[in-house]
């Protein structure tokens, strides 16, 4: 039997993990949400419902309070996010959080930056409620990609210039380089997006050009894409490495022909303020 707390002051209810209470089944259920890459505005409108109605929030790091606050004050709120002072809870311990709550009869929210199955590790806690037998719904969530992609104003297939577009981790599951199918991924006319990596560009990019993609292929890095603080950089593969060294938030680097396309510069893209541009 295991037990775990809120590691943050909005509750010091504790949950039972694996004992004998958690064989009692209500009607909870786990859904596992996408919150989009930061702007609340990119959050579905599925999304905000199951947020509404949830009774408890188990969330990551990188969903903004603007997004937690739109559950009820009343709902438990539990950060699982990654510390690197703190102990953090590990993804066993996060399935079986949820599993408990779920069968303790709470609606339970699962709250994950970008998409759930976009390097969320929203499978693995799919599998833990199937193996418990807990009903789990997945509501999907703008991935990071597309909203750095929008935010510069390059499109990540493009007619003619990017046929492709491919989504890679820039970290092997156990740390350091990804083993990842270079060859394929310097061909040219496709975007290769990399997630995580940001301080793995030296040998990403080394790889990619050793596989023979040219130096010059345009790159951007997008840094809190969609947030108030978005940064975006534009470089070419070879000088990915050196813009990557200014990042400090949660980035992508993002490579391919299309990228020619891209803006740089600082902010977010906000509705209103360009509504009420255009009306002025
Ligand atoms: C564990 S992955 C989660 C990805 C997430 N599930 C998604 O669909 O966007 C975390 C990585 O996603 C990227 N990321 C997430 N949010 C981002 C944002 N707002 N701007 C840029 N990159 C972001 C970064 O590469 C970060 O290291």
């Amino acid at each position: 039997m295991a037990v775990v707390g809120d590691r943050g002051n909005r509750s010091d209810r504790l949950v039972v993990l694996g004992g004998e209470g958690s064989t009692v089944r209500g009607e909870g259920r786990v859904w596992l949400v996408g919150a989009g890459p930061g702007d609340p505005e990119l959050l579905t409108i599925k999304a905000l419902k199951a947020l509404r109605a949830a009774q408890v929030v188990v969330h990551d790091g990188l969903v903004s309070e603007d997004i937690l606050d739109l559950a009820p004050a009343s709902a438990r709120k539990i950060s699982v996010a990654k510390r690197k002072s703190r102990h953090s809870y590990s993804q066993d311990e996060i399935n079986r959080m949820l599993v408990a709550f779920a069968l303790e009869g709470l609606n339970v929210v699962r709250l994950k930056g970008g998409d759930p199955f976009i390097f969320g590790r929203g499978g693995e806690e799919l599998e833990a409620c199937r193996e418990a037998g807990v009903e789990c719904v997945i509501i999907p969530g703008v991935t990071a990609a597309l909203a750095a992609g929008a935010g510069a104003s390059a499109p990540l297939t493009h007619r003619g210039v990017a046929q492709a577009v491919t989504f890679v981790t820039g970290h092997a599951a156990k740390g350091g380089e990804p083993d990842l199918d270079w060859e394929s991924l310097a061909k040219a006319n496709q975007t290769v997006v990399i997630y995580m990596g940001v301080s793995m560009a030296v040998p990403i990019a080394a790889r990619l050009m050793e596989a023979g993609r040219v130096g010059s292929t345009p790159a951007l890095i997008v840094e809190n894409a969609s947030r108030a603080d978005e940064r975006r950089i534009t470089t070419t593969l070879a000088g990915l490495p050196e813009a990557a060294a200014t990042v400090t938030g949660p980035a992508l680097l993002i490579v391919g022909e299309a990228m020619a396309l891209a803006q740089a510069g600082v902010g977010s893209t906000d509705v209103e303020i360009l509504v009420q541009k255009a009306r002025a």
